[in-house]
């Protein structure tokens, strides 16, 4: 069993920073065939080989030998990255100190690679009130037996009821987990799985018309609850350009703004009353040349436009194709490329 999880450790730390078995094998001086073996936990491995293996991956002996963490998304999101997680993946660097991701919407990077140390932020205030409640006992018991009242609840006319909740001049001074059980319930119960406001900031997604509304994933909270109390991660719920002021040399930023609109096509950028134009593009690029001065490494995605392509012509850019998962309308989903820009 112990072999097991040392051997299943070591190959998903060993993906993560991009390492082949044949790269891990020559930088611990062990045979490639055995590496495969112990990836397979069919190795009962020394004290010398887990140090080699732990200096070659740079990671502590520790998280070589803890239970496999799986986090998952808590909401859908309108331009979440569970589509592309493998490009995404196979493109960030294999090392870095502290991961930052500016955007980080239902954070289907974040949780996947679920790093030690992170800042993670988004302007969506309901969103990030959900994110603190993960960091505290018991803001995150109060979360979960708020949204099993909404699942006990829960019809047509209680959704509109909890929808309007945001026209309630006290609301922004609710308690946070009301909030965040607010946002959870609304994204499950709503059509499409969304979240949309209008031009005054008020939600305005109609109801997904379900008898009946499953909130969460017990284990999948419990270990994002986990994941947010023992690791180093703080929320933000600023601008972009503030949030990454602190990222240095050696540090990772994954941008992953709303999507630049295609050529004779709409986009969705409705996630705040503030849309995301050209003139926010082109400030993000500004911010992303400064950061990849100061030695940070950056990736950033977004659509395949030449707009973005000439914003980014001094770096590397990947072409990916996507399934779109969010758009009203039907005949919009379907493959459309992206582009993936790293500075390294
Ligand atoms: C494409 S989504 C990110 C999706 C995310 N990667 C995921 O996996 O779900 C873009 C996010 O940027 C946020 N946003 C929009 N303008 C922003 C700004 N000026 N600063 C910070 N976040 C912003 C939106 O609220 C939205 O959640």
């Amino acid at each position: 069993m112990i072999q097991e999880v040392f051997g299943n450790n070591v190959k998903q730390f060993r993906i993560q920073r991009g390492m082949s078995q044949d790269i891990l094998a020559v930088k611990c001086e062990i045979d490639r065939p055995q590496i495969s073996k112990i990836e397979q936990g069919k190795v009962n491995v020394t004290l010398d080989t887990i140090q080699r293996i732990s200096d070659a991956l740079k990671v502590d002996i520790r998280q070589l030998f803890s239970p496999k963490i799986d986090l998952h998304p808590f909401v859908k999101w309108a331009g979440g990255k569970t589509q592309l997680l493998e490009k995404l993946k196979k493109l960030m660097p294999s090392e870095y100190d502290c991961y930052f991701e500016p955007f980080v919407g239902s954070g289907a990077l974040f949780l996947n690679v679920h790093p030690e140390k992170a800042v993670i932020n988004d302007s969506n205030t309901e969103l990030m009130c959900a994110y603190d409640c993960f960091k505290d006992d018991y803001l995150f018991e109060q979360l979960k037996a708020e949204l099993k009242e909404h699942e006990e609840h829960h019809s047509e006319e209680y959704y509109y009821e909890i929808r309007s909740m945001d026209k309630d001049e006290n609301f922004l001074s609710l308690p946070i987990y009301i909030r965040a059980a607010r946002l959870i319930y609304l994204n499950k119960a709503c059509f499409n799985g969304l979240y949309r406001v209008n031009s005054k900031g008020y939600f305005n997604v109609p109801s997904g018309k379900k008898a009946k509304v499953k909130t969460f994933d017990e284990n999948n909270f419990v270990a994002l609850h986990n994941f947010f109390k023992n690791k180093k991660i703080v929320n933000l719920c600023v601008d972009f350009d503030e949030a990454v002021k602190s990222a240095k040399q050696g540090d990772f930023v994954y941008f992953d703004p709303p999507y630049d609109t295609p050529e004779n096509k709409n986009s969705f950028t409705s996630y705040s009353k503030d849309s995301f134009g050209k003139e926010e593009q082109i400030r993000l690029a500004e911010v992303y040349k400064k950061l990849s001065n100061k030695g940070v490494l950056v990736m950033l995605s977004n659509h395949n436009t030449s707009f973005i392509r000439e914003l980014y012509k001094d770096f590397n850019i990947h072409v990916v194709s996507a399934k779109r998962m969010i758009n009203s309308d039907a005949s919009g989903r379907g493959l459309i490329e992206e582009v993936i820009i790293t500075n390294y």
